[in-house]
């Protein structure tokens, strides 16, 4: 791979060991990839900042970085921890990971990290604009770049995304280059989104199929709104291997079908019908009983719009007795729900404003048994995918209202 003079000096170790190590990862990555050399990054946005997924191995990876002289050299971003900063014990997290979770957090803030703590950093400051080179982890935020804002990111794993904070850098190649990011798919929409949750419904339907592939989607309403792209990010990257789609007339990089293939000829072609719909709703609302438990909404993290939804349909109501409601959002977002008085209001009705974690990257596998729950219930099709596989809990999936009509009356449907 082709490096500057001063990528060379970087490569050995001129500008310090852990830049020397960072260009090493990058070098290793870029070749096994054919990239022929590396590009400036604009942002990063790190997925491992949870000790649920970083564990000790991690995060001590990450200290020895910084405390060998690691500083980073571009705006960087962290995904959710494990923990809610003020409710962490309420939510099963012992001394020993809230201990280790401080450390985690404390070397990425230290070496320069904004620790956002959010899945939708693009909510709250780390906005890419149109063609602009990025090292980002997080699925669900990575196709919503590379697909809603036009940016180019590949999907990073810690050390890699480390590694370009530290260096500035990414190797060229997958979605960094034009010739990668073209439809392959062609996804004609033929049922009714009215909400988010048909979104999200509509990405897991096509994740399913379309695997690495990007999609291309035909006949999604004009305005979808931030939270409907967003359901649709999350989802495609759940059920597939997704990193970007294209919806014509909608995404930048689409303004007809053709120049979405790149004047070619699509390899497949799904057609989602009323009918795709109802039964991809039914493979995701798993849970045979109207028993419900635990409530999840925010997945991606909650932005103030959905926060808002949920204050309406709890007006006048309580939550039902036994049920535990978690409403999932960043720090940044709960500061200002929280000056419009929707943290009160949703907290006096009985719901829990859980900020920088969710249940995904919490200990919920230890949590959720001791709390006693059996379903998890949620408007989010990525939640309602991983929740069987990754905690156990089958899941109820359906649009916030009726999401919420659980949470008030204590059943489903
Ligand atoms: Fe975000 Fe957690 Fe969902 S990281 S996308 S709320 S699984």
């Amino acid at each position: 791979m082709y490096l500057t003079d001063e990528e060379k000096e970087m490569l050995d170790g001129k500008k310090g060991p852990s830049v020397k190590k960072s260009m090493e990862i990058l070098v290793a990555l870029g070749e096994s990839f054919g990239a022929k050399r590396l590009i400036p990054v604009k942002s990063v946005h790190m997925a491992g900042s949870s000790v649920v997924v970083a564990g000790d191995a991690g995060t001590k990876f990450v200290e020895d970085m910084q405390k060998s002289g690691g500083e980073f050299v571009t705006k960087v971003t962290t995904n959710p921890t494990a923990m809610d900063p003020d409710k962490w014990r309420d939510i099963g997290i012992s001394d020993e990971d809230h201990e280790l979770q401080g450390r985690l957090s404390d070397a990425y803030k230290n070496m320069g990290a904004n620790t956002c703590n959010t899945c939708t950093p693009y909510l709250v400051g780390n906005t890419p604009r149109f063609g602009e080179h990025l090292a980002w982890g997080e699925s669900s935020a990575v196709v919503f770049v590379n697909s809603v804002y036009g940016a180019r990111t590949n999907r990073e794993g810690g050390p890699s995304a480390l590694a370009s904070s530290l260096t500035g850098r990414t190797p060229e190649y997958g979605f960094h280059l034009k010739e990668n990011r073209y439809g392959k798919i062609l996804v004609k929409v033929e049922a009714d989104l009215k909400d988010m949750t048909d979104f999200g419904t509509l990405g897991y339907f096509v994740g399913k199929v379309a695997g690495q592939d990007t999609p291309v989607f035909c006949g999604i309403p004009e305005n979808p709104s931030l939270e409907d792209l967003k359901a649709l990010s999350a989802a495609l990257a759940s059920s597939g291997s997704v990193s970007m789609f294209h919806a014509v007339g909608v995404t930048p990089e689409a303004p007809s079908l053709d120049e979405a293939f790149g004047g070619k000829k699509p390899e497949k072609t799904l057609i989602f019908t009323e009918e795709e719909k109802l039964k991809a709703e039914k493979e995701l609302d798993k849970e045979p009983s109207d028993h419900v438990d635990w409530i999840q909404i925010g997945c991606p993290n909650a932005s103030i719009e959905e926060i808002k939804e949920v204050v309406k349909e709890l007006e006048g109501k309580k939550v039902h007795p036994g049920i535990t409601l978690w409403v999932t959002t960043s720090a940044a977002m709960y500061a200002m729900a929280d000056r419009v008085g929707y943290i009160k209001a949703i907290e006096d009705a009985g719901g829990t404003v859980i900020r920088e974690t969710c249940p995904f990257l919490a200990r919920t596998t230890q949590f959720a048994p001791e709390k006693g729950y059996k379903t998890l219930t949620t408007n989010s099709a990525k939640m309602a995918f991983y929740a069987p596989g990754m905690f156990g809990l089958p899941a109820h999936y359906g649009n916030l209202k009726k999401v919420m009509r659980a949470a008030t009356t204590g059943r489903w449907g």
